[in-house]
């Protein structure tokens, strides 16, 4: 491939000239920002596009710009999943092994961010339950559905660096909570799943990859007040007008005590 891509190349961009005809794609996520946008681009360079998501009603209306897309033969189907509960994930996993259609590619999308104190249903704090467990037990429950030679790409974050995976207190009962410490953990895992899972199916010539993808303005901070959302932003343009690189981006949100990044390591 000759082409060059940087920070501001558009999905469009990449997938230029690429028909994706009878490729099938798995996106957790879809119905919101970076899974939204991902499932709108390929589908309109034609491939099918399975969107997992946790309100079907919200996302038949929030994927609209999606089906409008389609072309070439792309289209795309919801199927239910919250990843917050391990139930609801063995049974999106049960109806996608019982339908049998294989996936050339698996994107483990969705995520939440800097949450308030919570707990998956099965009594996970629910950043780590919700982006990385969900999505662990989901995975490896479809994996036969991989295709030989098919990807996973596992969104993470640059915000990994700010936090190891505690396993002595996961859940956060002995030590005070902080979202953003939470956050980090879970996006650890994240690109931790990808790295083993790649080691464990590279003999299926199987390639797993974490991804920091940049950074939007999303529902992502959904939990921010104004003010903090403010100050985010102005810590982000800042650094795109000094012209420095993304990761100095979260180095310097992560400094910021009034974004609550102030206990990131990173
Ligand atoms: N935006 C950035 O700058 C940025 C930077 C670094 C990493 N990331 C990563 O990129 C990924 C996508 O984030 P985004 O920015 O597109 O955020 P977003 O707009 O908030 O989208 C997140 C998606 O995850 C879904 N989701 C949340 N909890 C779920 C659950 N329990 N079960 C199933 N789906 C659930 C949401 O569903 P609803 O629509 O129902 O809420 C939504 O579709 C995340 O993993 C995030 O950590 C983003």
């Amino acid at each position: 491939m000759a082409e060059k891509f940087g920070a501001k190349s558009t999905a469009d961009e990449v997938l230029s000239g690429i028909n994706l005809k009878g490729k099938r794609f798995l996106i957790t996520g879809a119905s919101s920002g970076i899974g939204l946008e991902t499932a709108r681009s390929l589908v309109s360079h034609g491939a099918s596009v399975v969107g997992a998501v946790r309100n079907l009603a919200k996302a038949e209306p929030a994927t609209a710009s999606v089906r409008d897309a389609a072309s070439q033969g792309g289209s795309l189907e919801l199927i239910n999943l919250d990843l917050a509960s391990l139930q609801s994930v063995h049974a999106c996993a049960d109806k996608l092994l019982a339908d049998g259609q294989p996936f050339d590619a698996i994107i483990a999308n969705a995520g939440v961010m800097a949450t308030p104190f919570g707990r998956t249903i099965d009594g996970f704090e629910v950043q780590f339950g919700t982006n990385h467990l969900g999505h662990f037990a989901l995975i490896n429950q479809i994996e036969p559905l991989l295709v030989d030679n098919g990807r996973l790409v596992v969104l993470s974050s640059l915000s990994h660096r700010g936090a190891d995976i505690d396993l002595d207190d996961p859940n956060f009962e002995q030590q005070a909570y902080d979202p953003w410490v939470a956050y980090s953990r879970s996006k650890t895992a994240n690109s931790l799943f990808a790295v083993e899972f790649n080691r464990r199916h590279r003999d299926r010539g199987i390639r797993a990859a974490s991804v920091m993808p940049g950074n939007s303005l999303t529902d992502l901070p959904r939990h921010f007040s104004p003010e903090d959302l403010q100050e985010l932003l102005q810590t982000v343009d800042a650094a795109h007008r000094s012209g420095s690189a993304a990761e100095r981006v979260e180095r310097n949100s992560a400094g910021s005590r009034n974004v609550g990044l102030g206990s990131s390591r990173s």
